[in-house]
């Protein structure tokens, strides 16, 4: 019966579009098998219907997913290691014939399994509420391309979404916030409203639904991970609960007060009720972006420091998430967090999601723990996957398809063993600027396809011009399936200026800075402001320079010798989500010395928060003679960034 059902789930796809006579079947899916051996003689086998396709299981536990597909003259079988196995290998008969039946199936035989046993996808539905259909949706074509993790971020200061029956709070207000996008709520000063509410908006999943959808889950092979932020992102609890934070009010911090036992009696209450709606091996706790100076001067925090002998509030957290895995433990699961659970020691036997790069995960495995890798640089669907210009709002950054299919999930620093530890990869989709339904499918896909193969290939099997051909075959498919996905056949790629390297009369010459730039965004170091590469429409591509010290530049190029200069001019980029500005204030000057310098040109533009993401050149033309160009820059918002890539002297 299980069997059959498999078969009708995966029949449900080749059932789409018009019925051709003799289609041909092609083998190059998504992602790609590990071995397909196609016989010399060429024939094929008519596959009149799904009757006609025999499976079977022979147990393997060493790789559960795997299996093998053979059509000959006999027919179809697929033998799977085990149930899961016979479903991929359906998925791959199915996705290999996308018009359906009658169907010539080339003979061949696949051998075929995953690289890594976790391969999944975050999406983040706490900043916007996603109807349970639509999950179930993103299920089914996750399943597809045989991703097999749905991580759920189902708290966040934006709402609370599950049902907790103890503490019916948390869904008759935390999850209803005074502003229907999170923009909105944001400016309208991240209030919580009662639901019912006429300006309430948000929404959460009953116990019910959510076992629903683990049950729907769990027949497309994919397990669903309940991720429960705490100590940080945790707003929307602290203005329903206010006693268990430090301040003990509402409205004033997004932590949890540490050094408060009720705060683990609570823990404790919501995560027994969670593992009762999520069979999961693991429970995701967050861990991540706390902010920490609450526990400073708090207390009950410091009496617990001086009690437990913790030096810092690093250890402090640490303390907390020991205790949390304690419980998650005793209720019979792992705990899984964000990489800065590292911070201030791991807990025993935690698992690690590495996003701030690599280095989360390359410690976690180093000390012997299991990692999966979710890199922002390379993993964060957040990002814009095409020119801005041409896309909805994002947060800011830049995702193509062709960088994240670059990712190689075991960094070359790893042994054989700690690379073992590395259980695989997942792409995150946070949504601060993804209000609908359609806009958070359109960042899924088809860049989770690349998620789903980088898991699955081995190392080194990667080819992007020939995964860029088999999405391109993917993507009418998921049209017609009801899928909004991204416009993959008009990409436009990546700001024409990152292609074209710049001649100047500063190039390669030396650069003075009067102020450091800031250490987590270098780009080239001292050479990256006369190196002639401009950047992309990411800061973080290694081309952009970014300052701090409350945006300000301040450099001095030396042209080596008095010369004819005609034009200074240095792009700056906007990305106001992360609080990057145009300068306000620009201020060039030259001097033939090196001592005494004449402004030329003075300029800036206001702060305009409205302006989401763009480019402005601020610079000088005219006629002088100069052996030094001091370019200046200054962004008058607190704690803004300026980035630039090039100044280029003409
Ligand atoms: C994260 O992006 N804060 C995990």
């Amino acid at each position: 019966m299980k069997t059959l059902r498999i078969i009708l789930l995966g029949a449900v796809w080749a059932l789409m579009g018009a019925v051709h006579a003799q289609q041909r079947a092609d083998y190059q899916v998504i992602p790609l098998p590990q071995q397909i051996e196609l016989a010399p003689s060429g024939k094929t086998f008519l596959l009149k219907n799904e009757k006609q396709i025999h499976t079977s299981i022979v147990p393997d536990s060493r790789n559960p997913e795997g299996y093998s597909l053979v059509v000959d003259a006999k027919g179809v079988h697929i033998t799977g290691n085990s149930e899961a196995g016979v479903f991929y290998g359906l998925q791959t008969l199915h996705q290999a014939m996308p018009q359906g039946y009658p169907v010539q199936l080339p003979y061949v035989h696949i051998e075929d399994a995953p690289r890594f046993s976790y391969r999944g996808v975050m999406i983040d539905v706490s900043r916007h509420f996603y109807p349970l259909e639509y999950l179930k949706k993103q299920i089914v074509a996750m399943s597809r391309y045989k991703l097999n993790r749905l991580h759920l971020h189902l708290t966040d200061a934006a709402g609370w979404r599950l049902q907790i029956n103890r503490y019916p709070i948390l869904t008759e207000v935390a999850a209803w916030r005074d502003g229907k996008t999170y923009k909105e709520w944001r400016d309208r000063g991240t209030k919580y409203l009662h639901e019912g509410d006429p300006n309430a908006s948000g929404g959460y999943y009953t116990q019910q639904e959510m076992r629903e959808l683990v049950a729907f889950a769990a027949e497309h092979h994919i397990t669903i991970i309940p991720e429960i932020e705490m100590p940080g992102h945790s707003e929307e609890v602290m203005a329903t609960f206010p006693e268990l934070s430090c301040a003990g009010e509402p409205y004033k911090q997004g932590e949890f007060c540490v050094g408060n036992e009720k705060t683990y009696e609570w823990v404790e209450n919501v995560l027994s009720e969670v593992v009762q709606i999520f069979p999961s091996e693991y429970i995701h706790i967050g861990g991540d972006e706390a902010n920490k100076e609450h526990w400073k001067t708090c207390p009950k925090c410091q009496a617990l420091m001086q009690r437990e002998g913790l030096k810092d509030v690093d250890e402090l957290q640490s303390y907390f998430i020991k205790r949390v895995e304690k419980i998650v433990n005793k209720l019979g699961r792992k705990l899984l967090g964000w990489d800065e659970i590292l911070e201030g020691g791991l807990s025993p036997n935690a698992t690690v999601m590495s996003w701030r790069g690599e280095q989360g995960g390359i410690t976690t495995v180093k000390a012997g723990h299991h990692a999966i890798m979710t890199p922002g640089e390379f993993l964060y669907l957040d990002k814009y996957q095409d020119a801005p210009h041409t896309q909805p709002e994002a947060i800011g950054g830049y995702l193509p398809l062709k960088t994240l299919y670059s990712y190689e999930p075991v960094p070359d620093s790893l042994t054989v063993a700690e690379g073992k530890l590395i259980d695989g990869v997942q792409g995150n989709l946070w949504a601060e600027y993804i209000p609908t339904q359609e806009h958070n499918e359109m960042m899924i896909w088809p860049r989770a396809m690349g998620i789903a193969e980088i898991g699955w290939i081995q190392k080194g099997h990667k080819d992007y011009g020939a995964f860029h051909q088999r999405v391109l075959k993917q993507l009418p498919v998921m049209r017609q399936l009801g899928y909004n996905v991204f416009d993959l056949e008009h990409e436009v790629g990546n700001r024409s200026e990152y292609d074209h390297p710049v001649e100047h009369l500063a190039l390669h010459k030396k650069v003075t800075y009067n102020i450091p730039y800031g250490n987590q965004y270098p780009a080239n170091g001292e050479a990256t402001l006369t190196d002639g590469l401009q950047g992309g429409w990411t800061y973080i591509d290694k081309r952009w320079q970014g300052f701090i010290h409350d945006g300000r530049l301040d450099v001095i190029i030396d042209l080596e010798k008095v010369q004819d200069i005609h034009s200074v001019q240095a792009t700056f980029m906007q990305t106001e989500g992360a609080w990057v500005f145009y300068p306000t204030s620009v201020d060039i000057q030259v001097s033939n010395d090196g001592e005494n310098y004449t402004s030329i040109y003075k300029g800036g533009v206001p702060v305009n928060r409205a302006e989401a993401f763009g480019f402005n050149t601020f610079g000088w033309q005219g006629s002088q003679r100069a052996r030094y160009v001091r370019y200046k820059a200054d962004c008058s918002e607190s704690g803004c960034w300026l980035f630039t890539d090039e100044i280029i002297v003409k």
